[in-house]
């Protein structure tokens, strides 16, 4: 039994764990959790948590894509974070600025190609720069896509969804009947992810076990995998340890049949 599961069982021990190729969850979301927690036990700010977080993100990346994962999303400032006190809110507008004048060149060289997705329009200037640069900057790698959820929240993400599909209708370009499942999904900010759109694993670290306004809409099939580490100090065997568990799940779909 891993020592981060709380009740999964899984069949055999972490020494035995081999991966199947065939088998890797093609879109990975992640919601990193226990910056704070992590840097309070060492009694330190907990901006401190934050920016080791921040490395954690640059290894898992590479990890992830090395394994042959297609997106990886990572919830990193959500629509409901601006109630936390303004200087921590600063330090973490701060981090896209760093995070990508350092490692831009490394997500090149492992072709990876950054996409953000959120309400950027209200991001400080500095960091919506910062994020349509490393866009830019990436645009021709063809490998994974790692995706920020960046100002993101899955309600307000629909609220505009139904908006815009509500104008459509206004407008009488869209009939209400015509209204589809697909319709829906092109209509959200996980649209340009084309076929993986929909997370096949969304972890959560440091042992909460909720959503948090997470991509409702896309994880109706989503398996899900509560570790308990927090997100500083998460590596790339733990990843791997949740795609081993993700790939001893039975995915049925709502229908009978394994996948
Ligand atoms: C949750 O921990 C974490 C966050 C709100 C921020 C996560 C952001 C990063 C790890 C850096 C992202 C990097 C880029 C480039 C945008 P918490 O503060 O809620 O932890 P707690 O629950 O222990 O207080």
């Amino acid at each position: 039994m891993f020592s981060w599961l709380k009740k999964d069982a899984v069949p055999s021990s972490p020494d035995e764990l081999v991966l199947d190729p065939n088998n890797i969850p093609a879109h990975i979301a992640i919601i990193m959790d226990g910056n704070g927690r992590w840097a309070q036990k060492r009694h330190l700010p907990r901006v401190a948590g934050h920016k080791q977080g921040m490395d954690t993100v640059k290894t898992i990346t590479i990890a992830a894509s090395d394994l042959g994962v297609k997106v990886l999303t990572l919830y990193a400032f959500s629509t409901e974070n601006w109630k936390r006190p303004e200087d921590e809110v600063n330090y973490l507008m701060k981090f896209p600025v760093d995070f990508f004048d350092t490692f831009v060149p490394d997500l090149i060289k492992n072709n990876v190609r950054v996409n953000v997705m959120g309400y950027l329009d209200q991001l400080p200037k500095q960091t919506q720069k910062a994020v349509y640069d490393a866009m830019a900057d990436t645009k021709d790698c063809t490998g994974m896509v790692l995706n920020f959820a960046l100002n993101y929240g899955s309600r307000a993400e629909i609220t505009t969804a139904m908006t815009d599909i509500a104008k459509e209708v206004a407008a009488g370009q869209l009939k209400p009947d015509d209204i589809t499942d697909d319709m829906i999904s092109q209509h959200l900010m996980t649209a340009s992810l084309g076929e993986y759109a929909d997370p096949d694993l969304i972890i959560r670290t440091s042992g909460e076990e909720r959503i948090s306004n997470f991509l409702l809409w896309q994880m109706a099939y989503s398996e899900f995998v509560f570790m308990t580490p927090h997100w500083p100090e998460f590596t790339p065997e733990l990843l791997q340890e949740a795609v081993y568990t993700y790939q001893h799940r039975k995915r049925r779909f709502g229908g009978l049949k394994n996948k």
